[in-house]
């Protein structure tokens, strides 16, 4: 493999966001089933971790599955899951050797329960890592994550432990999944559509968007470079001048 260009520290994101898209095309244009395509972006995965961890970008938020994805056809449901916990087997142990602490955001209430505890369990046991946080999102719906801090919120007025008037943005950024996280400075989708797809709607409001037409599982450390070295030559200004 080539060196990849170097770029200046003070410019590189310190979270990436990926809407991991693609797998389904890249099966179908090999005429395999769809979860083949599922089973190789898992290894793209792998290669985005390390490069975060190369390259000592501490957060890293991938979206594995959405709260609509629940509404796809029951087997390719049940391959998914069957790969995140394949997953989740296969690389507990690395984690906490290699210092990765993860997080998991999303309706996890709704995931297979044998699933749930492993993830449960990896989240424990990598809980005092601090190299590269590696955040899950799974069953995950921005605007249920919205409508759950609100509920969370309007609880408290209710009872009186906080005054409307008091709410801020502060406010609503700690009742979602992501309280305690930083925002995402790059997002990136493969794949080429050019939506959002209910993905942290209020962590990326300054997010830089960064779509490109290679399918998930092709995405390789080259790709994932020159999207990080896209955002470093942008001017982020933050509705300022
Ligand atoms: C992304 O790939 C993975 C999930 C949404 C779980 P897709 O399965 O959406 O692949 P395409 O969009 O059909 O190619
Ligand atoms: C978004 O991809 C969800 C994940 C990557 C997990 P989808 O393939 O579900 O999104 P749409 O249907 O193209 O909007
Ligand atoms: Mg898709």
């Amino acid at each position: 493999m080539a060196t990849l260009p170097e770029i200046p520290k003070e410019k590189m994101p310190r979270h990436i966001a990926c809407i991991m898209d693609g797998n389904g095309r890249w099966a179908k244009k090999r005429l395999l089933p769809r979860k083949a395509g599922h089973r190789a972006g898992a290894d793209t995965v792998e290669r985005c971790v390390d490069y975060c961890m190369t390259h000592e970008i501490p957060w890293l938020t991938l979206y594995a599955f959405s709260s609509e994805n629940w509404s796809r056809p029951k087997a390719e449901v049940e391959a998914l899951m069957i790969l995140l916990h394949d997953f989740l087997k296969k690389h507990s142990q690395k984690m906490k050797e290699k210092g990765i602490r993860l997080h998991a955001i999303g309706d996890l209430r709704r995931l297979p329960e044998k699933t749930r505890h492993l993830l449960e369990e990896s989240i424990q046991e990598t809980s005092s890592n601090t190299q590269l946080n590696l955040v899950l999102a799974l069953s995950y719906g921005s605007r249920a994550e919205i409508v759950s801090a609100a509920q969370k919120i309007a609880t408290r007025v209710a009872t009186g432990e906080l005054k409307a008037e008091e709410i801020t943005e502060q406010t609503l950024s700690e009742h979602l999944y992501t309280a305690n996280m930083p925002d995402p400075d790059l997002l990136i989708r493969t794949s080429g559509e050019m939506r959002i797809s209910n993905f942290l709607l209020w962590q990326i409001s300054y997010a830089e968007i960064y779509v490109t037409d290679v399918l998930w599982p092709d995405f390789s450390t080259e790709n994932l470079h020159e999207a990080v070295s896209n955002y470093a030559s942008r001017n982020r200004r933050f509705g300022g001048v």
